[in-house]
């Protein structure tokens, strides 16, 4: 089994989220998967210039480093989101992947294949909750059950932050039983379900000139031609 980390964070050994992140893979080693940590400032990824070549042809016109990370997403059982609040939101690197990914969100490429994540964030002192919720929001885009996330601003102090590391650490035992057992999770299913209705219709509406998306849909049984 193997559990994948991608972080936000540009500050490399010392990022507080890499440290929340892999607490919550230790937990999933201890747990029996392995494990890999992905920097995604150290990816060459291009910004997304909304040309809509990968809504038309499944291709980016870009040949960088995207395409490579979701073949590691469709080999992982699992998938943790990290980033920092960076003013309010995820940090500038990693909302440039997922911008990148936005056929990959109207395909939902991950959806059904038994894929469960998690998400981490840490801030100065707010809205580390609002960035965990955000990214478990990108993670059931890609068609994966969310399971939980956790959260802490840097401003509560080293009790506070302990606290999350054990969480984290919970979080990522929690994440390997989840598909070891296949376990449900309603709240999370009920999020995919959502999504998926969304963006079937979406492409469905737009038939005539997302055609990749509409043959993909297609194929899997669930856009009417
Ligand atoms: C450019 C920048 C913007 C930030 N914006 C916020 C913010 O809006 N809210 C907040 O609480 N902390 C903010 N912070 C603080 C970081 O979220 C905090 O230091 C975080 O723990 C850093 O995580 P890292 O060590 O993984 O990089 C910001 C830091 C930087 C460098």
């Amino acid at each position: 089994m193997k559990i994948i980390g991608i972080n936000g964070s540009p500050r490399k050994k010392v990022s507080t989220t890499l440290k929340l992140m892999q607490a919550v893979l230790d937990g999933a080693k201890e747990a029996g998967a392995k494990t890999e940590v992905i920097d995604i400032c150290k990816l060459n990824i291009n910004f997304c210039t909304g040309c809509l070549s990968c809504f038309e042809t499944g291709e980016c016109v870009y040949d960088d480093d995207v395409a490579s990370l979701i073949e590691k997403m469709k080999m992982a059982d699992g998938i943790v989101l990290g980033s920092p609040v960076y003013i309010d939101s995820v940090t500038a690197q990693l909302k440039r992947w997922i911008d990148r990914s936005a056929n990959s969100y109207h395909c939902m490429t991950l959806l059904g294949l038994g894929k469960y994540g998690c998400a981490v964030s840490t801030s100065g002192g707010f809205k580390e909750q609002e960035v965990v919720e955000y990214l478990n929001h990108v993670i059931t885009d890609f068609g994966v059950v969310p399971i939980g996330g956790v959260g802490v601003a840097m401003a509560k102090g080293p009790e506070a932050f302990a606290d999350a590391m054990s969480k984290a650490h919970d979080l990522g035992r929690d994440l390997v039983l989840a598909i070891k057992k296949e376990k449900r999770f309603p709240e999370g299913e009920a999020r995919v379900q959502e999504r998926k209705e969304l963006f079937k219709n979406l492409v469905n509406s737009n038939k005539d000139i997302w055609q990749f998306q509409y043959e993909f849909w297609k194929e899997r049984g669930e856009t009417k031609p």
